[in-house]
Parts: C-alpha cells; structure tokens; sequence
C-alpha cells in the first residue's frame, strides 16, 4: 500500500475517484480539505457498483453526503452494512426494534444538543467505530448545520519534529466525561428529554490508542486525540499532557482543515470516524431537528 506523503497528494488523488468503477458517478468535492457529495444515488437499494464505488470515494474524501435518501430503519441499516457490522452504542438507547439506531434528537423546548463539540465517535472503545451513518427525517429552518475536520491533513500540517515526538504518544481515553458519575450526561439529564442517555461506571474503564493512527485501508497517518475522550497522554506529566493536548486540540478544530454539512431532510452523511472529528453546530434553539445515526463497527486502532 502506498503512504501518502503529503496532505497535496492525498487532494491531487481527488479528481479520479471514478476510474476504477463501472458507474459513471456524479461526485462533486465540497471542501478543499475533505467532503463530497455525491448525486443520484438510491441509498435504500444499491447495487454492489454503487457500494464499490462509495467505498472507493469514502476513502478519498473521509466524508461523504448524499441528498434526497428515503430510508427506513431498515433499509438504512442494510446500507450500512454493506461496510461493516453496525455497533450497538453502550450508553444511549436506540430505536426499540432496532437497538443499532440512535434518535438523536433535539426538541424546540431543549437547549442542550447530542454531539455539540468535537469528537471521534466512541474513541472510548478498544476498537471504535470505523464511520457513522446519519440520516436526517426533521431538520430546523436554519442551523443545525455538523462540520467535519480532516485530522490527515491536521497531522500533515505538523512540523517535522512535532510529528517525531507525537509518533511515539499513546492516548488514554475513556467514556467517563460523557456518561460517568458526574459527567456530562450525568450532569444534564434534567435538560435532556428526547434522547436516554445512560451514567454507568463502565464509562470510567481507561483505553489506549496511538496519538497518531494509521488508516486501515488508505495508510494515512491521522491525530487521533479528542476533547470528550482522550483523558491524557501516556507517561507524560499532567501539565505536559495538558498542554500538549491543548495544542493539538486547536490545531485539529483549524478551519483550513474542515468542511461544513447543511442538512436538509432526506440529506444522509456518512463519515469515517478513523480520519474525521466532527461537531454538531447547536444554534438553532426553539426548533426541532431528528436524525437516525447508525455505527459501524471498526478495528483497533495503529
Ligand atoms: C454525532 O454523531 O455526533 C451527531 C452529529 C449530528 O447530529 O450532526
């Protein structure tokens, strides 16, 4: 497998994302750092062409979007599986016929949002999820919008002796800022109706993951470090942990390394959550937004 070298080379490698498939595929890029869009698609039935295709793009672009979907839990479901067995979420509770699909929701008398900072789905897991899967059923008038940052292109941008050292970092992280005793959930759950949000003391249990990981399929090396999750750096004193994460925290947000999704109902996204942080903008109070995720389930991260 060929490395990328540069983040140039991984957007030079844009332009011939259909080459290598029979169908001629409307893609278009929404964002110089990552994103697509891709037309004309029925998600709720694809041919093994299509999937192959959309593997290929899912690839190149880390986040890809595709308008005008009709999918029931099911169909959605089967969509997804066609990259991976999907992941029941430890601490929410999904849809009562079908646990793998979360509601998140956010009802106009509700201030607090699901997923409203950024983060790598579930990196508390000793192998988190490879992407999601979010569909969307009800969207607000304005807002609302998820905006997705290349942690590729993040890490590309680093000096030479700052990638040196991070290469040799491990990542401590847990679920226990979220859904401990005393975390974020624990602390809200008056302010949340629409979605279960579980407190468990599982969330406090410690795993480690490298600092930068290496994409399974495309071999790109991305920062793999996020605010809700990763409790600090292994081996490090805590005020360098601290500040080192702090660092990269503001480096990986950077706006020249993100693209910005506007939903519309009917508007499916899917992301790879091995190569993307992404923040669900929360600045549409007093509307309602629904969405239907489901998480396939990755490899443990290198
Ligand atoms: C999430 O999966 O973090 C939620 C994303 C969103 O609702 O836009």
């Amino acid at each position: 497998m060929k490395l990328a070298t540069d983040f140039a080379v991984c957007l030079t490698s844009l332009r011939d994302v259909n080459k290598s498939s029979d169908l001629n595929l409307s893609i278009r890029p929404i964002a110089g750092a990552l994103g697509a869009e891709i037309d004309d698609v029925n998600l709720a039935n694809p041919s093994d062409s299509l999937v192959n295709a959309i593997s290929e793009a899912f690839n190149r672009y880390h986040v890809l979007v595709f308008r005008e979907q009709e999918l029931s839990p099911i169909e959605q479901k089967r969509f997804a599986q066609h990259f991976g067995h999907l992941e029941t979420h430890p601490y929410i509770t999904g849809l009562d016929d079908h646990p793998e699909v979360v509601a998140v929701i956010k009802e106009p008398n509700e201030t607090v949002n699901f997923g409203g900072g950024w983060h790598s789905d579930m990196s508390f897991l000793p192998a988190p999820p490879l992407g999601s899967v979010l569909y969307a059923l009800e969207v607000p008038e304005y807002g609302g919008d998820t905006v997705f940052s290349n942690q590729h292109a993040a890490y590309m941008a680093l000096s030479d002796p700052m990638k040196l050292i991070l290469d040799g970092l491990t990542g401590v992280h847990s679920a226990a800022s979220q859904y401990g005793s005393g975390g974020d959930s624990d602390k809200r759950k008056d302010e949340r109706e629409s979605m279960m949000l579980k407190v468990s003391e599982q969330a406090h249990q410690l795993v480690e993951h490298p600092v930068v990981r290496t994409h399974p399929e495309s071999g790109l090396r991305a920062l793999y470090v996020n605010r809700p999750f990763t409790e600090r750096i292994k081996g490090m004193r805590h005020s360098e942990s601290q500040a080192l994460l702090t660092f990269l925290y503001d480096h990986c947000e950077e706006e020249r390394f993100t693209c910005r999704i506007r939903w519309e109902v009917g508007t499916v996204t899917m992301w790879d959550n091995r190569i993307v942080q992404h923040y669900a903008l929360n600045d549409y109070h007093g509307q309602r937004r629904w969405m239907h995720r489901v998480t396939i389930e990755g490899d443990k991260p290198i």
